[in-house]
């Protein structure tokens, strides 16, 4: 990759970001693809003079992670209508000076359900956890999918009652929001058909715990656990064992990534390219 006066930049933004996977996921996208496209990281404390050197730079796009997401939002000059529902961003985009904020978690899960041929008409799903990243799967299914039901299953009682009236008003799916007990997950798994892990329980240090006990998951469940260090958790793991179809984290990140490339540049992503980085980092 040639870096000369006519590359355009982009760059995630965070604090910290040293870790971040996106230069490498990304940097190769533009390599396949032949574009004079390059792409860095940022530890930034300060989002708002972050994003006015975006402004003053050109710079095309930001991804934008922790702590940033809620942030980043208000300084961005238009929102995408589902990014603004989710309530945060993880993608601004400059359009000759004009910033528009994205929100592509929500989307990368969806596409992995669709790329994985799970049918979403008139099924019912449960989302366990409250947090970002279920805000984030729950208003873009609300938006994008037309599911019949979906459960909210959270441990904080005000992101609980927010989420379910936040997404209830966007769907005519029936939808529920509870805190989470033996009864309540017992009651979500009778009917449903796709389960999505959007907590950290299963995550490094936690891999010995799963939030679903093995005797509520059987086929035909899909079960996607949306965590992906490690990428096959204790839940998918035990899901599979009851011989349930199972989805990783790493589909998500890889498909909010393609998302991501997308709205930088335009053009389809370099799918296996950039599938081949996210798996071969995430195995270390
Ligand atoms: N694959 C991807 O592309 C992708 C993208 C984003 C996030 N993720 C992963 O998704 C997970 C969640 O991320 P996040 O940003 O949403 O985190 P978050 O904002 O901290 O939300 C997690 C939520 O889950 C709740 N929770 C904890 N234990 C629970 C339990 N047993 N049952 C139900 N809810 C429980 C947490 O409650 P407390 O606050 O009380 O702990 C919190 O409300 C992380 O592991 C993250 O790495 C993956």
């Amino acid at each position: 990759m040639t870096i000369d006066a006519k590359t355009t930049l982009c760059a995630v933004i965070g604090n910290p970001i040293g870790h971040s996977l996106s230069p490498t996921i990304h940097n190769a996208a533009f390599q396949a693809t032949n574009l004079n496209f390059c792409y860095t990281a940022f530890e930034v404390s300060d989002v708002e003079q972050a994003i006015q050197g975006m402004r003053g730079l050109g710079i095309r796009g930001f991804s934008i992670t922790i702590p940033h997401k809620v942030t980043a939002m208000q300084f961005a000059d238009e929102l995408d209508p589902v990014a603004e529902s989710i309530g945060s961003i993880n993608t601004l985009i400059n359009n000759d000076g004009v910033l528009k904020g994205y929100n592509t978690d929500g989307i990368g899960a969806l596409r992995a359900l669709e790329s994985a041929g799970i049918a979403l008409e008139g099924a019912e799903a449960t989302i366990l956890g409250s947090g970002g990243a279920a805000r984030a799967i729950a208003c873009t299914l609300a938006a994008k999918s037309d599911l019949a039901k979906l459960n909210i299953l959270g441990v904080v009682e005000d992101e609980v009652k927010n989420l379910h009236k936040n997404v209830a008003k966007q769907t005519s799916a029936k939808v529920v929001g509870e805190l989470i007990n033996s009864e309540t997950l017992e009651a979500a798994m009778a009917n449903t058909g796709i389960l999505i892990n959007c907590t950290p329980i299963g995550m490094h240090p936690k891999v010995d715990e799963s939030v679903v006990p093995p005797h509520l998951m059987s086929a035909p469940l899909v079960v996607f656990d949306i965590v992906y260090n490690p990428m096959e958790t204790k839940l998918l793991k035990e899901a599979k064992g009851n011989r349930c179809r199972t989805i990783n984290g790493a589909e998500m990140f890889i498909n909010q990534a393609i998302v991501q490339f997308e709205l930088f540049t335009g053009q389809n992503a370099p799918e296996a390219v950039m599938r081949k980085v996210v798996l071969s980092s995430l195995k270390g």
